[in-house]
């Protein structure tokens, strides 16, 4: 894998498709074990998590519904954790389980939000299915259950990650070069 430019940053090489592709078969499998026998409706956070979100379903053996949403966007290489409303949510979670698919939990300031507010629809349950959890930033209240891999502080691109909104179409993910 090549070193990448995007804007004013070079990006390198830090998690190869085949090492996502690894980790993303083990979270279907995990999920496929923990959700047999429930309505299953998995959330999809828009933009970032498109490419994860399709990997992620062909593992998925259960029957399931698959819904999109958008929050609030994020800007820059720093996260706002603003989140002011769920757009295009339309299925009804009610008394379902709930699965939220997301790129990435940084701070978590945003997921929390979202939960607060599907909360507010009573589900059964809800939890966080993420490709890349950032520990060491994380101040939130909602840890995800299900993610592929920990990364540390730093910014990353690619597998549907941008920086400024370019980045997402690379298949692998790239960390910024310090
Ligand atoms: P949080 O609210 O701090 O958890 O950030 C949530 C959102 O910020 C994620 O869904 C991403 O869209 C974005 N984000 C956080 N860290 C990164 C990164 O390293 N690269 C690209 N986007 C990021």
């Amino acid at each position: 894998m090549e070193h990448i430019q995007i804007h004013d940053k070079t990006f390198i090489p830090y998690l190869s498709q085949t090492d996502i592709q690894e980790a993303v078969d083990i979270l279907a499998q995990r999920i496929n074990t923990d959700y047999h026998g429930k309505d299953l409706i998995f959330l999809s956070v828009l933009n970032g998590s498109f490419m994860f979100t399709s990997d992620l379903m062909k593992g998925i053996t259960l029957p399931c519904e698959i819904s999109f949403m958008k929050v609030s966007s994020y800007a820059g290489t720093e996260s706002t954790g603003r989140v002011d409303e769920l757009i295009g949510l339309t299925s009804a979670i009610k008394d379902r389980h709930v699965i939220i698919i997301e790129d990435i939990v940084d701070t978590g300031i945003t997921i929390d939000k979202v939960i607060k507010l599907l909360t507010i629809q009573e589900p059964s349950s809800i939890e966080v299915c993420a490709t890349l959890f950032k520990k060491e930033a994380h101040l939130g209240q909602h840890p995800p259950k299900y993610y592929g891999f920990e990364i540390p502080n730093k910014f990353v691109v690619g597998y549907g990650l941008d920086y400024d909104q370019h980045g997402r179409n690379l298949p692998a993910i790239y960390q910024v070069k310090s």
